[in-house]
C-alpha cells in the first residue's frame, strides 16, 4: 500500500493527538483519584433486600439536622414510593438498583443520580422550599421506562 506524504503526516498527527489526549485524561484521573460519581460503595445486587439500609428502605433521622433516605430502584419504580422529608435539613439520598441502570433525578434540583446494580450511590441535598418534587428516571431501562417516576414531599417540620 502506498500512502501519499500528506496522508502519512495526518495519520501520524491524528494518532499522536489521540495518544496525548488519552494520556492526559488517564494521568489526571489517577493523579486526582477520580471515582465514579456517587462513590465506590458496592453491594451484591441479588442480596439488596437483606442488606442494610436497603432491608428497611425509607427515611431515617441520623442527627438533628441530617436524614438519610434509602431507596431501591427497580424496573419500573422506586421503593419506597412515598418519600417525605423535612425542609431545610440535609438529606442524604442512598440508592442502589436490583436489576438494570436507572437514575434518580429530582426535577428543578441538582440531584441527578445514577442508580446502578452492584453499587451504592450517595448524594446530599437540602430542600429550601416545601412542596412536591417530581422524581424521574432518565436512563432508558426498558419498556416501562417512561412510567418510572415518583414524588418527594418536602414538609415544614
Ligand atoms: Cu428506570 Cu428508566
Amino acid at each position: 500500500m502506498d500512502f501519499h506524504k500528506y496522508e502519512k503526516i495526518w495519520l501520524v498527527f491524528g494518532i499522536l493527538s489521540l495518544a496525548i489526549f488519552l494520556s492526559i485524561v488517564g494521568i489526571t484521573a489517577f493523579g486526582q483519584g477520580h471515582t465514579p460519581a456517587g462513590g465506590m460503595d458496592t453491594i451484591d445486587p441479588e442480596k439488596v433486600n437483606e442488606t442494610a439500609p436497603f432491608d428497611n428502605p425509607g427515611v431515617r433521622q441520623i442527627d438533628k439536622n441530617t436524614y438519610e433516605v434509602a431507596i431501591v430502584g427497580m424496573a419500573f419504580g422506586y421503593n419506597p414510593s412515598n418519600i417525605k422529608v423535612p425542609v431545610g435539613k440535609e438529606i442524604i439520598f442512598t440508592l442502589t438498583s436490583t436489576d438494570v441502570v436507572h437514575s434518580f433525578t429530582i426535577k428543578d434540583t441538582k440531584v441527578n443520580m445514577m442508580v446502578v446494580p452492584g453499587r451504592i450511590t450517595h448524594k446530599n441535598y437540602t430542600f429550601n422550599k416545601p412542596g412536591k418534587y417530581l422524581v424521574l428516571c432518565n436512563e432508558y431501562c426498558g419498556t416501562g421506562h417512561h412510567f418510572m417516576s415518583t414524588e418527594i414531599e418536602v414538609y415544614e417540620p
